[in-house]
């Protein structure tokens, strides 16, 4: 069941792409929502993060939430908030959720394995496949040229104590954008294929990457994304 926790405000990171940081049981990890405008005024709400009544007046103010997207296996739980908000909005879910919010009767309007790209072409949406466990699916904005990452890679600054670091240290996060030691490790299935559809998304033409827990990587994203994986080879 979901919980409201801390969050931040709503930020514009670029043209119709706006991110609203929240904490995540009080950890350096945190977690990051991202709202996307396609079209005139359709919403897509990627990892969603649910807010106080008052304050979905913010998202309002954008446009008509359309879409919500839950982006892979461990982001999934808030976002059926949003189509309670929002029922005449499609929540779409990795196949592994959409069986699971089935079976508990959650209301659920499709699996993102049917998903390709959003009417009008300019938000696509990926799936990494080769994983295992947590099936991570990848947005690309091409207005905004960007890349919107879920688990796939941190960007990591600041622990909050030395457990923290030695932590973020082993798990190669430490001051790092990149893939996570435990990421390779537990969410690897086939690593050829994870390593060709790395690739495939490197040839995208961006330079802002959207990750879930860290810091937005503002600048140079695409060279820092292909930096980020070179662990997996
Ligand atoms: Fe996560």
């Amino acid at each position: 069941m979901s919980e409201l926790q801390p969050y931040d405000s709503l930020i514009q990171r670029g043209p119709n792409i706006w991110t609203l940081d929240g904490e995540w049981y009080k950890t350096s990890f945190r977690r990051r929502m991202t709202v996307i405008r396609i079209g005139v005024d359709q919403l897509v709400v990627h990892s969603a993060i649910q807010l106080k009544p008052e304050d979905y007046a913010q998202i309002d103010a954008l446009g008509h939430v359309r879409w919500i997207v839950a982006p892979n296996a461990f982001h999934s739980d808030e976002a059926p908030v949003y189509k309670a908000r929002y029922p005449d909005a499609k929540l779409l879910v990795p196949p592994s959720v959409f069986k699971k919010f089935r079976k508990k009767g959650v209301e659920v309007d499709g699996s993102l394995d049917n998903l390709k790209e959003f009417p009008g072409g300019e938000l696509i949406c990926k799936a990494v496949d080769g994983l295992k466990l947590l099936e991570e699916y990848v947005l690309y904005h091409s207005i905004s040229k960007t890349l919107i990452l879920t688990d796939l890679m941190f960007n990591m600054t600041s622990p909050k104590s030395w457990i923290e670091r030695s932590f973020f240290r082993w798990n190669q996060i430490d001051n790092r954008f990149g893939m996570s030691r435990i990421f390779r490790l537990m969410f690897v299935r086939d690593k050829t294929l994870v390593l060709k559809n790395l690739d495939e998304i490197a040839q995208w033409d961006f330079d802002l990457v959207i990750v879930n827990h860290g810091n937005i990587v503002e600048t140079s994203g695409k060279k820092g994304f292909i930096a980020g994986y070179t662990t997996l080879k």
